[in-house]
């Protein structure tokens, strides 16, 4: 694949919103760091970001948007998100909030939780291509797993070059750190992430202290990156399974001719890798919502994609504190 290069002017943000509307992927300046953006609503592009990064595990990702209608559209806001929304957006402060009955965020960019982190970044580039675009753009950093983050296209092209579509040549992102993320999800205020926007800032506008962070029982505060209590099945989950047991919901992976019935999906029914990692949760979810004791999944090789997927397999039933 050849990258792209396009100037951050009209005909380039043109260019790039097409071919984010071609389920690419486009890594773009923000006032924090360079995004690798995909469409949001698009499972295949959201599952090419984690492809083309070689992330290990699909962390939920940042909802990009240029207004607070589209922001509504997606997630829900008590008082507290509408007046941190109203001090720090447009900039580097994302809020975790629970996800609106009318969101097109689609279930792999939230990692198939019922909540979505979403900003509305200050850097003009990054509103135009939003704009321009007319949908929630996904992004993370735009730099492979576990290198640091890219602050100038450089960056981006030494980590990405010919694993993406195209790069907007913007300029250095000024804040060079990522945006502050606060979990605004009923209870305190939470501190996610450390950021542009600090600890002090966000006290004086909702004039109350930032509780730890917790993982829904308000009492473990987890670390970086593992904040997020990742989507739980209530049934278990059998990996490399050979077929269902009795009672068993059955999640297929590639050309299988077991029987299908309503307990029984196909990640991808070709074997491949980005359209099982785009069908991942919202199979689960469908699985999940019959109530069976367990769902077998079919053996899932561990390469590319591969790893993510199984990882997340393994995650949705890893024993886990109590609700609250
Ligand atoms: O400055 C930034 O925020 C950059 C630019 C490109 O906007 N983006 C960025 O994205 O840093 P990323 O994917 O590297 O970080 C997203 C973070 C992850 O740590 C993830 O766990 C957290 O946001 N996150 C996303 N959705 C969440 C959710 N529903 N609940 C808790 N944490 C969430
Ligand atoms: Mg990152």
């Amino acid at each position: 694949m050849r990258t792209q290069r396009l100037p951050d002017d009209r005909e380039g943000l043109g260019r790039a919103a097409a071919i984010l509307a071609g389920g690419g992927l486009v890594a773009f300046p923000t006032e924090t760091v360079y995004g690798l953006g995909a469409d949001a609503t698009n499972g295949k592009a959201v599952a090419g970001i984690y492809a083309a990064k070689g992330r290990p595990s699909f962390n939920p990702l940042i909802a990009h948007v240029a207004t607070r209608d589209a922001a509504r559209r997606e997630a829900i806001f008590d008082a507290r998100a509408e007046r941190l929304a109203d001090a720090f957006w447009p900039g580097p402060l994302t809020l975790v909030l629970p996800r609106a009955p009318t969101a097109s965020v689609c279930d792999l960019a939230t990692a198939g939780l019922d909540s979505v982190a979403i900003r509305i970044p200050s850097h003009p580039t990054a509103r135009a291509l939003i704009a321009a675009f007319g949908r929630p753009i996904a992004a993370p950093s735009a730099n492979r797993s576990g290198h640091v983050s890219p602050t100038a296209p450089d960056h981006v092209l030494a980590d990405l070059d010919g694993r993406i579509d195209a790069v907007v040549l913007g300029g250095a992102a000024d804040v060079g750190v990522e945006s502050t993320i606060l979990g605004c999800l009923g209870g305190p205020v939470t501190l996610l992430r450390p950021g542009g926007v600090t600890r002090a800032m966000v006290e004086a506008v909702i004039g109350e202290a930032i509780g730890e962070a917790g993982d829904g029982d308000g009492a473990r505060p987890l670390a970086p990156g593992r904040l997020a209590s990742h989507y739980a099945t209530n049934a278990h989950v059998r990996l490399d399974a050979t077929g269902p047991g009795p009672g068993e919901a059955w999640l297929g992976f590639g050309r299988d001719d077991r029987p299908t019935g309503p307990l029984s999906l196909n990640l991808s029914p070709t074997g491949d890798l980005t359209e099982a990692a785009a069908n991942l949760f919202a199979h689960l979810r469908a699985l999940d919502a019959m109530h069976p004791p367990g769902i077998a999944v079919a053996p899932i090789p561990a390469d590319g994609l591969g790893e993510a997927i199984r990882d997340r397999l393994i995650r949705a039933s890893a024993p886990r504190p109590p609700r609250a």
